[in-house]
């Protein structure tokens, strides 16, 4: 019999880990034949820790469970699958599973992650014996056929970003994988990570094949220390099993790779910021051009990608360009892992293809708020991201629909909020973000920010509310159009559709007159 307990951090943070404890206590006091995998996470926030038990009716899911509700559900008989309270039914028939399109995120919760038998037995490794026959040009094509766009916020075409790396002139060239998830809100990295590392992995060592790097670096942050350590062990593994080093597969072509931490910086996400990090230096924006592409790591061809957008690889060269591009709407191809949460009842990770409303999001899958308050504001694209009202609900998940709106989809992450939210404080905040993790290259972010705070403040006060709005207004252009990175580019977002949307939050009541 085989009992899965996440290992992930979010269902560890629930207890996960002292739920482990409690079942392998009650099978050893009755001595059961049992073991225990610890698996990734489903994404359902709401059920973690979710146990679940293989059966011969599939897998049955519990949750949530606490320590203390072990006893019950071995007395219940579990193991069997039998009912319980807490007893969700067949996992995989669990609506808001059984809605999503799993692509990249297939495996994850359904393995044990540091297993590559396991990996293999799901479908494992498939795209990268494709592509150790193949030539690099092939493999790049085939990417740029897939549709598929990065997916750490810029959207830009995976291929082209790879074609150009392979048509750059140089002997040695790597590839960068952005583990930096800043983001508010956002998890969807981590769970990869530590929920199924080798398809990352897998999906860097075809980035190497493709453009002809021979060496890659994951860049995560020192706050994932679960997803350091799988990542680790799993490069480890591939190592040993000749998946990396000198002979990818036996192909006779070489790639390894290795795991490096950041010391925390959201500016550390932006690509030219975390190659100076990466490089041992202080972690600020170089200005672009050059593109990284051509001049990256220590000045050399650098593909710098997002986690999802190369975990998303082996299933495209696995199943090929057109099955992932079928999936999606107008340019946004193939499926994207939506994070939600906030105040929201059933937050986690969706994964599903482009083209869903935002309304169906929040409402149908999200299930409304936790409080069970009205929704007011959802914010998309983390903390850079605007905030968009329930008149907008009918947005697609398409990244031009969201420009058209003034918004972005960012790295997929929403943030809901109910209507107790003022939207003058989440506008300061966002002015407040900056000012906290600007680099300090360029002033209209290093001291805009600051000022946007100040601005904020007055607004709030009834200083001149109507002359401070404009000035507001003005900072944001002035940060939007004058910002040398997305960091100050991007606050104009959130400070702006909140006044442009909520505006009844930013003209506050006059002070009343001190009364003598
Ligand atoms: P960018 O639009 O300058 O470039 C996107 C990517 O394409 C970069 O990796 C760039 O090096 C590469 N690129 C551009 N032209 C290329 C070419 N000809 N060949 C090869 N590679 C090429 O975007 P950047 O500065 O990386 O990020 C800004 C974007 O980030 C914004 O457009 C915004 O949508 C997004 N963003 C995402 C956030 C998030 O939630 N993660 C937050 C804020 C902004
Ligand atoms: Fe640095 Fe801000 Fe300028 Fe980006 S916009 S380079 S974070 S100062």
């Amino acid at each position: 019999i085989t009992i899965f307990v996440p290992r992930d951090a979010a269902a560890l943070a629930l207890g996960a880990d002292r739920v482990a404890t409690a079942i392998a206590r009650e099978i050893e006091t009755r001595g059961l034949d049992a073991r225990i995998v610890r698996n990734g996470s489903r994404g359902m926030h709401w059920l973690e820790p979710l146990v679940e038990v293989r059966t011969e009716k599939g897998r049955i899911a519990y949750g949530p469970v606490k320590p203390s509700d072990v006893p019950s559900l071995f007395e219940a008989g579990f193991l069997q699958g039998a009912d319980h309270p807490l007893c969700r039914g067949r996992t995989k028939e669990i609506p808001f599973l059984a809605r999503q399109t799993r692509l990249t995120f297939a495996r994850c919760g359904v393995t044990d992650p540091l297993s590559l038998e396991e990996y293999r037995h799901y479908q494992g490794m498939k795209g990268l014996e494709k592509a150790v026959t193949m030539q690099p040009a092939d493999i790049v094509q085939q990417v740029t056929d897939s549709g598929l766009r990065g997916r750490g916020g810029a959207g830009f075409p995976t291929g082209i970003k790879w074609k150009t790396v392979l048509e750059a002139p140089g002997a040695q060239k790597y590839i960068v994988c952005n583990a930096d998830e800043g983001d508010s809100g956002t998890f969807a990295d981590r769970m990869i990570m530590e929920g199924d590392p080798f398809v990352l992995i897998e999906g860097m060592a075809i980035a190497g094949l493709a453009t002809g790097a021979t060496k890659g670096f994951i860049y995560t942050r020192s706050e994932y220390p679960h997803a350091i350590e799988t990542m680790t062990a799993a490069v480890e593994i591939a190592r040993k099993a000749g998946i990396l080093g000198p002979s990818v597969l036996g192909s006779g072509k070489a790639f390894d790779m290795e795991v490096r931490v950041g010391a925390g910086a959201y500016v550390c996400g932006e690509e030219t910021a975390l190659l100076n990090s990466l490089e041992g230096k202080r972690g600020i924006v170089r200005a672009k051009p050059p593109l990284p592409a051509l001049q990256g790591f220590l000045g050399r061809p650098t593909v710098v990608n997002n986690v999802i957008s190369l975990a998303s690889v082996p299933v495209i060269m696995d199943r090929g360009a057109a099955f992932y591009r079928d999936f999606g709407m107008g340019r946004s191809r193939g499926t994207i892992p939506i994070q939600i949460a906030g105040n929201i009842r059933y937050g986690g990770l969706f994964e599903t293809a482009f083209g869903l409303t935002l309304g169906e999001i929040v409402d149908d899958i999200g299930g409304g708020t936790a409080s069970g308050r009205p929704v007011r504001a959802v914010q998309v694209g983390g903390p850079l991201g605007a905030y968009f009202p329930r008149a907008l609900f009918d947005t697609p998940f398409d990244y031009e629909a969201f420009a058209a709106r003034d918004g972005l989809i960012g790295h997929a992450g929403i943030t809901v909020f109910d209507d107790t939210v003022d939207m003058l404080k989440q506008a300061r905040f966002a002015m407040e973000f900056c000012a906290v993790e600007s680099c300090g290259k360029c002033t209209p972010c290093r001291i805009g920010s600051t000022r946007g705070v100040e601005t904020a403040d007055k607004i709030a006060q009834g200083i001149e509310p109507q002359k401070n709005r404009e000035l507001l207004a003005d900072l944001c252009n002035t940060m939007k159009f004058g910002s040398l990175c997305a960091l100050g580019g991007f606050t104009p977002y959130p400070v702006l559709s909140a006044m442009n949307h909520f505006p009844e939050d930013f003209s506050p009541a006059p002070i009343a007159e001190a009364a003598e």
